[in-house]
């Protein structure tokens, strides 16, 4: 008999383990698909115009509609939620949400990944309706090569106050998200780790990944996470941490002089399917069970044509327990056709 008081609540048909035996703990949900920036690895500039339709309002999914999807997955098992965009904070009313995210039973862990340009004005509300954590992404401190990174949209010293903000609202332990690409900000990422060394805040340095069809990819631009980790121990020994959690992306890393923690996530190198347990939700309702798909479930038109909840939960139950996804695994970089699939835009599904 199961000892898991989870398990023992659901039926057995909604034990929500997918095809390689992966429970489902997390889901992603991206409340819209617009953005300040322009980061030109996710958003280009020349593809996403004045004239970009992005989705009108009837299309993306309301706060109820959300909630109930979220309601669902928690009854399968998801504890942790993380709101995404585009820009979630370009949503006026997301204090609202969260707080209705932070009344489902079974949730315990409500974070937001934002781009921070909007946080400052924001992050006391966002806490006080039950926000836990916030991660902010920043890819360089150098102000012009911030400047480039964002697509010629970012302030950065309004990302810094955010940052500050969101310290101050108890918004943490808050990380800094930092996509590492040759050439670009790879020299910049000594100096924005020693701004972030004792301050409490972990940064993450990401391998530059080839998700979508429009950021121009190139492997050569990937900076592997192991020669990052040497450029970083040559100047401040590390350490290692163990996983906070089965299925974490990051591999922790303590200073050994003590002055905080980082991280290192490489997909490309070092996937980490094994242990994947996150559902993404675009802005419109699809669910995709994984970052690199290029289809999802459209769980709007279930909800629009009068799904119950105990249907949608069915839905969402099916949906997982058919998942076999493990993209990284599979993908060999060197080979082009594995990144000229079809797959959804990082922008849809907030990464
Ligand atoms: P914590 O809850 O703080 O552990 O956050 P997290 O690490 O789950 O989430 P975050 O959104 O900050 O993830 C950081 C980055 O890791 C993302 O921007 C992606 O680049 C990458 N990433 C996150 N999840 C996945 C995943 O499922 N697959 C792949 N390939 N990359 C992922
Ligand atoms: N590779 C790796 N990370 C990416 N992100 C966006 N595009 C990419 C990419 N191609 C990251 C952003 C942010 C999160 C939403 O996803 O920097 O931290
Ligand atoms: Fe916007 Fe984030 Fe994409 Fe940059 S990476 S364009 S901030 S959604
Ligand atoms: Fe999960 Fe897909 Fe990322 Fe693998 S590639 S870790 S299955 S989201």
């Amino acid at each position: 008999m199961s000892t898991d008081p989870k398990e023992a609540r659901e039926p057995a048909t909604r034990v929500a383990r997918d095809a390689l035996q992966r429970p489902l703990h997390d889901l992603r949900i991206s409340v819209l698909d617009q953005c300040n920036f322009r980061c030109p690895y996710c958003m280009p500039e020349d593809e996403f115009h004045a004239d970009y339709e992005f989705l009108r309002r009837s299309q993306r999914l309301t706060y109820d509609e959300i909630l109930r999807i979220a309601r669902a997955a928690a009854s399968l098992g998801v504890s942790k939620l993380r709101l995404t965009g585009g820009e979630p904070l370009l949503d006026k009313n997301l204090p609202t949400l969260v707080e209705g995210l932070a009344k489902i039973p079974g949730v315990d862990d409500i974070a937001m990944t934002t781009n921070g340009m909007l946080l400052a004005a924001n992050a006391g509300r966002l806490a006080a309706a039950g926000l836990h954590r916030v991660t902010v992404s920043l890819d360089s401190l150098d102000e012009d090569v911030f400047r480039r990174m964002s697509g010629g949209r970012g302030d950065l010293n309004k990302v810094l106050e955010g940052i500050a903000a969101a310290t101050a609202a108890g918004l943490t332990p808050l990380k800094i998200n930092v996509v590492v690409q040759r050439g670009v900000n790879d020299r910049t990422v000594l100096d924005l780790l020693e701004h972030f060394r004792g301050t409490g805040h972990i940064v993450r340095l990401i391998e530059f990944m080839d998700v979508g069809n429009q950021n121009g990819w190139r492997l050569d631009q990937v900076v592997p996470s192991q020669q990052l980790l040497d450029k970083v121990q040559a100047r401040w020994p590390l350490r290692r941490l163990d996983q906070n959690y089965p299925g974490e992306v990051a591999r922790r890393y303590a200073y050994v002089d003590g002055e905080g923690e980082i991280g290192f996530i490489s997909s490309v190198t070092d996937p980490f399917c094994g242990d994947c347990s996150r559902a993404r939700l675009s802005a419109d309702g699809v669910l995709y069970t994984c970052l690199f798909a290029n289809r999802g479930t459209d769980l709007r038109e279930s909800l629009r044509v009068g799904a119950d909840d105990e249907e949608l939960t069915d839905v969402l139950s099916q949906i997982w327990l058919q998942r076999g996804d493990r993209y990284s695994e599979l993908r060999r970089p060197e080979v082009a056709e594995a990144h000229v699939l079809r797959k959804v835009e990082m922008y849809r599904i907030g990464g």
